[in-house]
Order: structure tokens, then C-alpha cells, then sequence
């Protein structure tokens, strides 16, 4: 199911069936837990980071807030885990307007679509998560509601068909997508502000991971939230979800008291290294270092090798493996550098075939 869990959104689709989910395979992309609702930050205020696009979301709200009408549209981009829901949600809040959430592959036809739009209210937002995976023929329809608030949908078939026009309130579409390049672009330029989140650093991190403490009650002292919060892929998601995994070790291991040393064993149990590479990030690098000479070599082979959606790579591992320089992309193909052999306890291999750094 896409994330339907905040007391406003009214699902108007039905849960998709699990097949063709792969999008939801992994835990970076998995529904809201309750667990993560309770974690959630409910307004600008709580939400730590981002400060361009924050900043950039106050000014829409105040401006928009001052003349009494909707909000522009709103499109975010970025890796699962750093807060794009969550955003939608507090601009509701700050709206002081209903979120109704859906997401793209749900929308299979242009009656769903019509369906989402016709039951909104004035000034409420749409949150299409995932909207890079709209039907191409639904998107067109997107295309008038975002600019002219009117749909026109055929209805009948044959010599019966005819088209009617449907007048919509005035909305706003709030958009999420981890692959902003397969946008089309005449989707891209309707949404008046396009944003994208970035990765998290350690301090900010740190900051998000003693507020989910205080929130859970958990006691932790400061060496023990800096080990989390550096080995939290930049990711406030998978740093709350290391919360609640290391406050259960140290509940059953050491008291219930999270230090630095009951930290890091707890994140050895779950193969997270110092840097925060998890068990499929290094078999990336490992696959590559040794059978393919550090590259160049095509995501899709590299899928194969590790027994991975091509997606989920270009989605989750490869943006964080890029912005941390452990490799790069090049028109050829991906190469491993000198850092992300080191990462795998090798050393580069030099050469033609070697890493460029
Ligand atoms: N800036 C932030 N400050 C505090 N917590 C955050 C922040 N961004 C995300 N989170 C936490 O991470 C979780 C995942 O965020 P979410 O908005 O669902 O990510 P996305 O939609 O981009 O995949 C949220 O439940 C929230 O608890
Ligand atoms: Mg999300």
C-alpha cells in the first residue's frame, strides 16, 4: 500500500495487488509503520535540514496563506528516507488543509484520477507519491487539472462516446518521485516549484536521532547518538529504523542503554560498517572490484551479479554511493574509485581498467 496512515488522507484507491510491487520490495521504500508516524515531524519546526527547500516551502505557504488561495504546485525529488512524505504532510498542516494521499502506480486510469480530483475540497493537496509511475495516458489528464483545474474525460465507447468536462476545485498536486529524470517534461514544468532533498549530514542527523530518542524515551548517551547518526547513510529514515533495532539489543544486552560500544555491536549484527555501507551497498563494490576490473560496467549487469532490481540500485544504493565518492558514473558506465576499493579492503587496480581517482 502506499503510505495512507496520516488521519487525513482518505485512500480513494483500492490497496494495489502485490504484484508488480517490486517498488516496495525494499525497507527504504516499504508503507509508514506506525512506529514511523509516531517519528514524524507534524510541522516546519520539527523538520531539521533541507533549509533550501524549506525555506523555499515557507515563502509558498506564507504568500499563498496572505491571498487565501492554494498553494502552487509542488514537486520533490530525491532517495527514499529523507522526507518527502513527510514535507506533503506538514504543508497540509501549515495549509491547514487536507492531504490525500495516492500513488502513481495506483492510478491506472483516468476514471482514477477523476475519482481523486472530483472528491477534493478547495485548497486541499493531492500527494501522488511515486509519480514518475503514472500511466503515460493519465498523465496527460494531470495536465489541464494542474493548469486549468478542468478535466475533460471521454466516456462511452463507439458512436456513444463523448467527452465531458469536469470542473475541479482548486488543488494542489504535491508530487514525490526518486527518479525526477523519468518525469516528462511537460509534467516537470506544471509544478511551480521543483525541489530536491538531499542527504542528511552526520550533525543534522545527529540532531534527528536524539529528537526520535526523546520521543521513544530511550536512553542514549551523546558518543552513542553520533555512532547512529554516522552510520545512518545520511538517511533519517534508516536512522530512526536503527533506533528501534539498537534499542532493542541494548535492552536485551546491555540494560537499555544505548552507549557508542553497544551501538557499534549492534550495527555489526546488521553488517553495517563504519561508514554506513550496508551488506548490499558493498556487494555492489565488491562485485564490481572482481568481476569487473572496477568498470566501467552497466547498472543492469550489475543488477544481475547481485541479485538486484536495477531500480532499487539506481533508487537507494548508487545516489549515496556517488555522493560519498566511492563511485562514479561515466558515459561508459559506472567505475569503481580508489575510495570505494579501499571501502572493500582493496586496493585500486591501477591501470587502464583502474579507478580514476
Ligand atoms: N528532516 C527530518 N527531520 C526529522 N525526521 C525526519 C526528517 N525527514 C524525514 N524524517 C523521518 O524519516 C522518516 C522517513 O521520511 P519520509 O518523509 O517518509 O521519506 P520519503 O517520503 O522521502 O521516502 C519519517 O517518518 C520521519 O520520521
Ligand atoms: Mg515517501
Amino acid at each position: 500500500m502506499p503510505e495512507p496512515k496520516n488521519q487525513n488522507s482518505k485512500l480513494k484507491n483500492p490497496a494495489p495487488p502485490a504484484a508488480g510491487l517490486d517498488f516496495l520490495r525494499s525497507t527504504l521504500t516499504a508503507p509508514l509503520s506506525s512506529a514511523e508516524v509516531a517519528l514524524r515531524p507534524l510541522a516546519f519546526g520539527d523538520f531539521a535540514g533541507q533549509l533550501k527547500t524549506v525555506e523555499r516551502l515557507k515563502v509558498m505557504v506564507g504568500a499563498a496563506r496572505r491571498r487565501g488561495e492554494a498553494l502552487n504546485h509542488i514537486l520533490f525529488s530525491g532517495p527514499p528516507g529523507l522526507g518527502k512524505t513527510t514535507l506533503a504532510f506538514i504543508l497540509g498542516a501549515e495549509m491547514g488543509r487536507n492531504v490525500r494521499v495516492t500513488s502513481g502506480p495506483v492510478i491506472e486510469k483516468a476514471g482514477d484520477l477523476a475519482g481523486l480530483l472530483t472528491n477534493l475540497e478547495e485548497g486541499d493537496l493531492l500527494f501522488i507519491d511515486e509519480i514518475h509511475r503514472i500511466p503515460k495516458t493519465v498523465e496527460e489528464y494531470l495536465y489541464s487539472a494542474m493548469e486549468d483545474y478542468r478535466l475533460d474525460i471521454m466516456i462511452d465507447q463507439g458512436p456513444n462516446a463523448r467527452s465531458v468536462r469536469l470542473s475541479l476545485p482548486k488543488f494542489t498536486l504535491v508530487g514525490a518521485t526518486t527518479r525526477a529524470g523519468l518525469l516528462t517534461a511537460p509534467l516537470r514544468s506544471r509544478f511551480t516549484l521543483q525541489t530536491r532533498l538531499d542527504y542528511y549530514d552526520t550533525a543534522t542527523l545527529l540532531g534527528i536521532v536524539r529528537r526520535s530518542c526523546r520521543l521513544l524515551k530511550v536512553e542514549i548517551d551523546d558518543d552513542g547518538a553520533s555512532e547512529i547518526a554516522a552510520r545512518a547513510r545520511g538517511t533519517p529514515r534508516i536512522a530512526n529504523n536503527l533506533i528501534y533495532f539498537i534499542r532493542d539489543f541494548a535492552q536485551e544486552k546491555a540494560q537499555g542503554r544505548i552507549t557508542k560500544p553497544v551501538a557499534a555491536a549492534a550495527l555489526e549484527l546488521l553488517e553495517i560498517d563504519a561508514r554506513g555501507l550496508d551488506e548490499m551497498d558493498k556487494r555492489i563494490l565488491r562485485v564490481m572490484a572482481e568481476h569487473y576490473a572496477g568498470g566501467p560496467v552497466g547498472m543492469n549487469t550489475i543488477a544481475v551479479a547481485v541479485g538486484e532490481e536495477a531500480d532499487t540500485l539506481e533508487e537507494v544504493h548508487e545516489p549515496f554511493l556517488i555522493m560519498e565518492g566511492y563511485l562514479q558514473r561515466t558515459p561508459q558506465g559506472r567505475m569503481l574509485t580508489a575510495k570505494g576499493y579501499q571501502a572493500i579492503g582493496l586496493k585500486s587496480a591501477g591501470g587502464a581498467q583502474g579507478s580514476l581517482l
